[in-house]
């Protein structure tokens, strides 16, 4: 697919109750890049990640994967190049058991049984729940959930990588185990997060969202340091560019 661009043109997305989440994005993503979408709670981010795979259906505008329009006939092929881990991991797990949730999507692929074995392992294995196989997912905590809703996605080996919220609930050293999965995946990859050391560390380009439009769309180091945008848009510096507390030193 060439090569794995996404673009958005002037997006529109009304709730059926009428509100306007998200009212004329435009961007273009290129292969290969790291983008954090920010912005305060209601800004639209995930409703803009849910469109990227066709979960929701745009009320105007159009989403384009790799040069394909989004479409009914091609949402197959989209679904199989974009791999999206949804904000709350209830919505991705619905199987009998984590073993059967991991392998759903290779099974889907019609890969073969040894393949859809080796596939779930090595993505268990990646969030470090291996452990977890046999559960069912109604009996994991909040993070092991959200460790086995990225494993899900990391076993269909998707091109684009779309993440919403990724770190939430999870521990400091699954968190930093995730940011490490998340640099070693080279191809594009979009998430949204408040965790903005993340955005930080992981990111060539940070688009903030406000008010369901696209209000900064930049480096991250130009974006975290415009004070008057980050008011605006009720965000923060990330805690590393905040100096130091104690002695008042700016990093
Ligand atoms: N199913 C729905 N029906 C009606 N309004 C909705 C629905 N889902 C979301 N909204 C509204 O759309 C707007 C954008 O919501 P969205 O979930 O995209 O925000 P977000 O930026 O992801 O926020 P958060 O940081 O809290 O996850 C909000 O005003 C929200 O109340
Ligand atoms: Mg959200």
């Amino acid at each position: 697919m060439s090569h794995h661009l996404v673009e958005l043109i002037e997006l529109r997305h009304t709730y059926p109750d009428g509100t306007v989440a998200l009212d004329g994005v435009t961007f273009t993503i290129t292969h290969g890049e790291a983008v954090g979408v920010i912005g305060a709670n209601g800004a639209g981010k995930s409703t803009l990640l849910l469109h990227l795979n066709g979960y929701l259906t745009p009320g105007s505008g159009e989403v384009r994967i790799g040069h394909s329009l989004l479409t009914k006939e091609t949402l197959p092929e989209i679904r199989r190049t974009v791999g999206m881990v949804f904000q709350d991991p209830d919505d991705q797990l619905f199987m009998p058991t984590v073993f059967d949730d991991v392998a759903f999507g290779p099974c889907n692929m019609g890969l073969a049984l040894q393949d859809i074995e080796k596939r779930v392992t090595a993505a268990l294995d990646l969030v470090e729940a291996g452990h977890l196989r046999d559960k069912p997912p109604y009996h994991l905590s909040g993070g092991e959930k959200k460790r086995v809703a990225i494993a899900t996605i990391l076993s269909m080996e998707p091109s684009i990588l779309v993440m919403d919220e990724p770190t939430s609930g999870l521990d400091p050293h699954a968190r930093r185990q995730l940011i490490r999965l998340m640099g070693d995946f080279h191809h594009t990859k979009i998430f949204t997060s408040h965790d903005l050391d993340m955005v930080m560390e992981l990111c060539s380009r940070v688009i903030v969202l406000s008010h369901g439009k696209v209000r900064a769309d930049g480096a991250p180091r130009e974006i975290f340091a415009d004070e008057k945008l980050l008011a605006e848009c009720r965000l923060e510096k990330p805690l590393s560019m905040q100096g130091c507390p104690v002695c008042g030193v700016n990093s």
